[in-house]
């Protein structure tokens, strides 16, 4: 059994994420805490304790707000692509649940500060604004986290959100870059290999024959994924971001990549939010740039069918 604590934005695919978390029997969920990013902070707490309902799961797994802005530069969000309420407007009954009375970065330091004898994996798929607060008030957290799995950052493949930067590092490119220079060791699902990986309509086919109520909202939610990565920029097919990194945690074997050092350009200007792997062989972070993609859809539907 593996203690994870996911750091999120949901966001439609940290939603997909967060259900693939909850089904995996080897994953335990100690934690989910949510920063503002897709759509306001207020917003993403919501949409994180809506599918803790969907899931299932009760508050002895907490839902904890965490920064609603980043640490430096404005606000931006992504209504675009996870449309005005994140879970791209699909008709989710209010959360019953209550949030958490703990911060999320209290969350954050708390928790790790409990795991050093069983050190945990943290989990991000969203701007990293809380996790680089939690590691610069308390360091020594480091000793309760064996390793970071993030979404963010692009290379070959370019951003999505400027021609050079990803959404999660551009929303606050100092937190990441406080993030990547930790020093823990990183696995990154940067666009490189998460582009690689699409929600076909095949694939979303075969979520929704899982026929559980949570893979069938999975599959709700990535249809609703492809209806506004095709109509914000005319792909049909929604690259699978967030879940994958709890794939990678589950199977690693099913992806592939280089070691790196990773810089990210926070000076203003056209390349702001981007991020550069150096690679060579001690960097810290494990860089994916293939995937087995149809092995991550059919884990994810494995996943999805555990809540059985
Ligand atoms: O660039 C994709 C990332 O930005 C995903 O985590 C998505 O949820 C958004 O947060
Ligand atoms: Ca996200």
């Amino acid at each position: 059994m593996k203690r994870v604590l996911i750091d999120c934005d949901p966001g439609l695919d940290d939603a997909v994420a967060l259900l693939a978390a909850f089904g995996a029997r080897t994953l335990d969920v100690c934690a989910i805490t949510t920063v503002a990013g897709n759509v306001k902070g207020p917003q993403t707490e919501i949409n994180a304790r809506i599918i803790r309902d969907v899931a299932g799961v009760d508050t002895r797994v907490p839902v904890c707000a965490g920064a609603p802005r980043p640490l430096l530069r404005d606000p931006v969000t992504a209504e675009d692509f996870h449309g005005s309420t994140g879970l791209g407007d699909l008709p989710f009954p209010a959360p019953k649940q209550p949030l958490s009375d703990m911060h999320a970065v209290n969350m954050i330091i708390e928790t790790c500060r409990a795991a050093e004898a069983e050190p945990l994996i943290l989990i991000i798929t969203g701007p990293m604004t809380n996790v680089a607060l939690a590691l610069t008030m308390a360091p020594e957290i480091a000793d309760g986290i064996a390793e970071i799995v993030l979404m963010g950052g692009a290379d070959s493949e370019g951003g999505n959100i400027t021609p050079f930067s990803e959404f999660n590092v551009f929303a606050d490119p100092h937190a990441a870059a406080a993030v990547f220079g930790c020093g823990l060791p990183i696995r990154c699902l940067s666009l490189d290999v998460t582009h690689t990986v699409r929600a076909t309509p095949a694939r979303v086919d075969l979520i929704r024959a899982v026929a559980t109520p949570q893979a069938t909202v999975a599959a709700d939610l990535l249809h609703a994924s492809c209806k506004l990565e095709f109509s914000a920029n005319g792909s049909r097919d929604a690259p699978l971001h967030d879940p994958s990194t709890v794939i990678a945690v589950a199977r690693p074997d099913l992806f592939e990549g280089r070691r790196a050092y990773v810089d990210v350009v926070t000076e203003p200007g056209e390349q702001f939010g981007r991020t550069i792997p150096r690679f060579e062989a001690a960097g810290p972070v494990l860089w994916y740039e293939q995937a087995d993609s149809d092995g991550v859809f059919d884990v994810l539907a494995r996943l999805l069918g555990e809540f059985k």
